[in-house]
C-alpha cells in the first residue's frame, strides 16, 4: 500500500494571479500549520467549521496553528444547509467582524461544501475581500465544491443564487478526514467523481468502473488518485472557463435532472446531492442515447455500477414523483434559454457537449418512461 501521507499530490489551479494549489494526501491536517503558514499575509486566522466537523478536527487543527505561532479563533456554525441561509450568513459575518479582523486576516473553512461555500462567500465580501483557505472534509467537497471558486448562499428563490466567484489561496484535501464520513456521504461524493470521467476522460471512467468500490471504501491509493484526478479535471475546466461561459457548463452533466429531483424532495436527507446526480447522469445517458450519440449499453453499465457502489440508479425510493411535477423545474433552470431546454449530454463517453433547443415534450416522454420503469 502506498503511503499517501508522505506523498501528497499537488494539483495546480492555473488562474493567473489567482492561481493556487490543491494538496491531496493522507494526514495533511497533522502538518497543516506548516502547509498554511507560507500563504498567510499575517499570522491572524479565523477557523470556521460546522459543529460535527469542529468536534472531530477543529481543536487539533487550531492547537497546531497556535503552536506554530499563528493566532486562530474557532467559530462553530450549525451543521447542514440552513447555514447557507441569509440569516445564518449575517450572523457569521457579524461574528467574524466582532473579532476585529483586518484585511490581512485569513479565513479557514474546515468542513463540507456548506462551510466551504459560506466561508468563501464571507471572505469575498468581508472588508471587500480577504484571503481564505479551504480544508474540505467530505468527498464531495474534496472533488467538487472546494475547487473552482464558486461561493454561494441560498435564497428563498433557490439554492446558490447569491454568491461570487472567489478563489481560495490554498486547498488542503486530507483524505484521512473521510474516515469519519458516513458511507452514504462517501458514495454521494463518488457520484461527482464518475461525472468527470463521463464528461471528459473515458480512460478515467473505465478505471472508476473497475475501482469504484475501492474508492468508496477509502482504499488510500485509489481514493487519492480519484480525488487528485477529479481536482485536476475540474481545475482544467475552470482554468479554461472560470465564469461558466462555455466548457464549465459540462460540469452540469446530470445536474439539470438532479436539481429537479432535489427540488421535489426538499434538498434534504431523502436524496443527497450526489445521489440525485447519480440518477440524473443515468437519465442524461438515456437522453444522449435517444439523441443518437451513445449506445444503450453506456446507460446499462452506469446503472449496474451505481448499484454496485451503493448509489441509487433510479427514483424507486422516492415515491410520488410525476412528470407534471418535475417538468416546471427545467423551465426555471438557469441553463435554459428562451423556453427551449438545454442539457449537457455525451457525444461519447468522455466527451460532453451542451445540446440546445431540446423540445420539452421529448424530455417529458423520457421522464415518463423512466418513472414507469422505476415504479414498476
Ligand atoms: N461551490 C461549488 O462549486 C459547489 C459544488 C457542489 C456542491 N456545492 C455545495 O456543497 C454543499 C454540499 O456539500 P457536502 O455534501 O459536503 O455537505 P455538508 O457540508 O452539509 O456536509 C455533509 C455532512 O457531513 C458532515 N461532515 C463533513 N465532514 C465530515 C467528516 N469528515 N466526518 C463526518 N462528518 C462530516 C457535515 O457536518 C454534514 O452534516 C451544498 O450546499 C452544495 O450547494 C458547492
Ligand atoms: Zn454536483
Amino acid at each position: 500500500m502506498t503511503n499517501t501521507m508522505n506523498n501528497p499530490v499537488r494539483v495546480p489551479v492555473a488562474l493567473g494571479g489567482r492561481s493556487y494549489d490543491i494538496m491531496v494526501g493522507h494526514g495533511l491536517l497533522a502538518n497543516a500549520a506548516a502547509l498554511i503558514a507560507p500563504h498567510l499575509r499575517s499570522p491572524r486566522t479565523v477557523l470556521i467549521a460546522d459543529a460535527a466537523v469542529a468536534k472531530l478536527y477543529g481543536e487539533p487543527l487550531r492547537a497546531s496553528l497556535l503552536s506554530h505561532g499563528m493566532a486562530c479563533e474557532l467559530i462553530i456554525v450549525p451543521s447542514g444547509e440552513a447555514t447557507k441561509s441569509f440569516n445564518a450568513f449575517e450572523t457569521l459575518l457579524n461574528t467574524i467582524l466582532a473579532l476585529g479582523i483586518d484585511r490581512k486576516t485569513t479565513l479557514i473553512a474546515l468542513g463540507g461544501g456548506v462551510v466551504g461555500d459560506v466561508v468563501g462567500f464571507a471572505a469575498s465580501v468581508l472588508l471587500r475581500g480577504i484571503d481564505f483557505i479551504q480544508i474540505p472534509t467530505t468527498l464531495l467537497a474534496q472533488v467538487d465544491s472546494s475547487v473552482g471558486g464558486k461561493t454561494a448562499i441560498n435564497s428563498v428563490h433557490g439554492k446558490n443564487l447569491v454568491g461570487s466567484f472567489y478563489q481560495p489561496r490554498l486547498v488542503l484535501a486530507d483524505l484521512a478526514t473521510l474516515d469519519s464520513l458516513p458511507p452514504r456521504e462517501r458514495a454521494a461524493g463518488y457520484g461527482e467523481v464518475l461525472k468527470y470521467g463521463l464528461i471528459m476522460n473515458a480512460e478515467f471512467y473505465q478505471w472508476c468502473l473497475r475501482h469504484g468500490a475501492d474508492i468508496v471504501a477509502l482504499q488510500p491509493e485509489y481514493t487519492q488518485r480519484a480525488v487528485a484526478a477529479s481536482c485536476s479535471m475540474k481545475a482544467d475546466i475552470v482554468a479554461r472557463d472560470e465564469q461558466e461561459n462555455d466548457v464549465r457548463a459540462w460540469l452540469n452533466f446530470g445536474h439539470t435532472f438532479a436539481h429537479a429531483l432535489e427540488a421535489e424532495t426538499g434538498f434534504g436527507s431523502a436524496l443527497l446531492h450526489g445521489e440525485a446526480v447519480a440518477i440524473g447522469m443515468r437519465m442524461a445517458c438515456r437522453l444522449s442515447h435517444q439523441l443518437g450519440y451513445i449506445g444503450a449499453q453506456v446507460e446499462e453499465q452506469l446503472k449496474q455500477h451505481l448499484q454496485a457502489v451503493g448509489l441509487p440508479a433510479d427514483v424507486s425510493m422516492l415515491p410520488g414523483l410525476t412528470v407534471e411535477r418535475l417538468m416546471p423545474h427545467f423551465a426555471r433552470d438557469k441553463k435554459s434559454e428562451n423556453g427551449a431546454l438545454n442539457f449537457v449530454v455525451l457525444q461519447a463517453v468522455g466527451q460532453a457537449v451542451v445540446q440546445k433547443n431540446i423540445a420539452p415534450e421529448f424530455i417529458a416522454q423520457l421522464l415518463q418512461t423512466m418513472l414507469e420503469e422505476s415504479y414498476g
